[in-house]
């Protein structure tokens, strides 16, 4: 659908169309207008290639109080007990709603009514819902159909939001709120505003900051950047999730092998055929996955390997091809045959646990923005996310803030239609792009060797240095040219890192995803604490 005016002036501006950012949409579209905008196609971004499934409580056998239990335990004391509890307690209705929508998960044996639970690791029970072994695919294609089709939505894809726009960026007087966001247009190359009543940043995740990552180009942790530039609150950045099990090829760009394949069986092997999880958990494969990822990063260490195995072949192949047909043809096209052979993994950044600090309705600490999805922190993970939870999470909090923002709606005047437009007088077309491309590689390079899953305060130091380095360099780039989307991600990214960098610095312990080789064990001295980094311009100025 077409913008209605050239200003474009909505009710509800979305930035990103993932699992959280088009359940937002669709939830609203009916009582107000809204605009969804994301920076490629619609349908990309980490939500797309979500493999092993959403868990919730759907078995009579499972119980709320297991599932909260599982999350806790995997979570290393630092989940906030009410957010799990009422994300757990939400669970059912939020898959209620898929289906409602038409996603069409995979049934037990294939036959309706029952619908096959698998079980990931950290769970003591199966009950993640999946379609196949593509459940992403399932959910995002079906939310983006129905979004496509809404009259109360309009789409704008392939633009970037480069910046919030505020009350106290504009310079005005109390109180302060988010009025807009300023996004390239990258069709057009022009940089354009947006106002409305209600923002919410639902951007993903910033696993692209390392150099190996599970995840799509779209996760640069934008929204995280924009909100810390705007004056919000970050927990938690040092909690990066790394998937254990990403394959080992060079063309397969770090394609991910779902932790349901070891939930039905598949086994951890050494090169030459050992099992070696059993020495490092008693739940062995099974252990939650910031465990296993550690495993197999000190038995790759340890040995000089480049990768260990992950052998499924054990069961009937007609199980595997039924259970994992995109995991079997695209291991296939790389010539592994997973019902006859073990294949090469090794792990990779997946997840980001922290995020903007909201609260149960996804508000942050300004007035008219919201973040959802990975790219928030409610304290629903802890110190390391249980499986299939995020998907979870963001579901349960757009019916949230979608109910919060829906009460405020006629409560709320505007959109301000006096908002400046995007000043470009100062600077000039880029004459060095190298030096955007250099940075980047520069930037998750170290980040994956000082800053990852083993670290120690030299290496942090090292890392927090070299990052300083590139945000001078940055930020001169950035005044003197004209926004490319590489230059906003690039900014974004080297702001994450640092975020993530200082958390990790401020921790003085190992706990859950965070492991120090200068802290080897947890604090016992002191209840455990969330990493909290305030802004220079938090709270706004009254
Ligand atoms: P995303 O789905 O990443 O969407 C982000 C959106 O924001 C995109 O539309 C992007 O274009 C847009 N965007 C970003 N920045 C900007 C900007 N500046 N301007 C405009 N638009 C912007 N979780 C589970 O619970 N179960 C699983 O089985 C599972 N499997 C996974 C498998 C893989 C390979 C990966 C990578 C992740 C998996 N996860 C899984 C995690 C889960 O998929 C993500 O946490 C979740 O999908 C995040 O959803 P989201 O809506 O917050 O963000
Ligand atoms: C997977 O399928 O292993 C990923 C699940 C998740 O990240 O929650």
């Amino acid at each position: 659908m077409p913008p209605p005016t050239p200003d474009r002036h909505f009710d509800v501006l979305v930035i990103g169309s993932g699992a959280a950012g088009l359940s937002l949409a669709l939830r609203l579209a009916d009582r107000a207008r809204v605009a969804v905008l994301a920076k490629a196609e619609l349908s990309q971004g980490a939500s797309l290639y979500a493999q092993g499934g959403v868990a919730a409580v759907l078995d009579a056998a499972d119980s709320f109080e297991a599932h909260v239990r599982d999350t806790l335990e995997a979570g290393a004391g630092l989940c906030h007990p009410d957010t799990v509890d009422y994300v757990v307690r939400h669970g059912p209705a939020a898959i209620r709603w898929l289906i409602d929508q038409g996603v069409a998960f995979t049934h037990e044996d294939n036959h309706e009514p029952a619908y096959h639970l698998t079980r990931e690791g950290g769970h003591s029970r199966r009950r993640v819902i999946h379609a196949a072994d593509a459940t992403g695919q399932a959910i995002e294609t079906t939310l983006e159909d129905r979004a496509r089709r809404h009259p109360g939505i309009a789409l704008f894809e392939h633009h970037i939001a480069i910046d919030l726009i505020t009350r106290h960026k504009l310079g005005q007087r109390e109180p302060n709120r988010c009025l807009g966001a300023y996004a390239l247009d990258k069709t057009a190359g022009r940089v354009r505003m947006f106002a409305a009543k209600h923002i919410v940043l639902a951007t993903g995740g910033a696993s692209k900051v390392y150099l190996y990552t599970s995840n799509p180009d779209t996760s640069t942790g934008d929204g995280i950047a924009m909100a810390w530039r705007a004056g919000c609150r970050a927990a938690n950045m040092e909690f990066v999730q790394f998937h254990p099990t990403c394959l080992y090829h060079p063309q397969a760009k770090s394609f991910l092998i779902t932790e349901a394949v070891r939930g039905e069986g598949g086994r951890l092997l050494l090169p030459d055929g050992t099992p070696f999880m059993k020495a490092h958990d008693a739940r062995a494969e099974l252990a939650p996955r910031d465990v296993v990822a550690r495993a197999i990063d000190y038995e790759m260490k340890r040995r000089g390997i480049d990768c260990v195995y992950l052998d499924i072949s054990h069961k009937p192949a007609e199980f595997i091809v039924a259970h994992f047909p995109t995991i079997y043809k695209r291991c296939l096209s790389f010539g592994y045959d997973i019902t006859r052979q073990p294949i090469p993994v090794v792990p990779a950044a997946h997840y980001t646990c922290g995020g903007v600090m909201t609260d149960h309705n996804g508000r942050t600490d300004i007035d008219g923005l919201y973040a959802l999805g990975e790219c928030a922190f409610t304290g629903l993970h802890g110190a390391n996310r249980l499986a299939s939870n995020s998907l979870l999470e963001c579901l349960v909090f757009a019916e949230a803030c979608a109910l919060a923002i829906g009460a405020q709606l006629a409560a709320v005047p505007g959109p301000d239609a006096a908002l400046p437009a995007w000043d470009e007088s100062r600077v000039s077309d880029a004459d060095e792009m190298v030096v955007v491309s250099h940075n980047w590689g520069e930037l998750r390079r170290f980040m994956w060797d000082y800053v990852g899953i083993v670290r120690t305060t030299k290496r942090l130091e090292r890392a927090r240095h070299r990052v300083e380095l590139l945000q001078d360099e940055i930020r001169e780039y950035y005044s003197n040219f004209r926004v490319t989307n590489d230059l906003v991600e690039l900014r974004n990214l080297a702001l994450v890192a640092e975020l993530i960098i200082r958390s990790a610095l401020a921790r003085k312990e190992s706990r859950g995803l965070h492991f120090s080789r200068d802290y080897p064990a947890p604090d016992t001295r002191h209840p455990p604490h969330d990493t909290v980094l305030v802004p220079e311009n938090y709270p706004p100025a009254i």
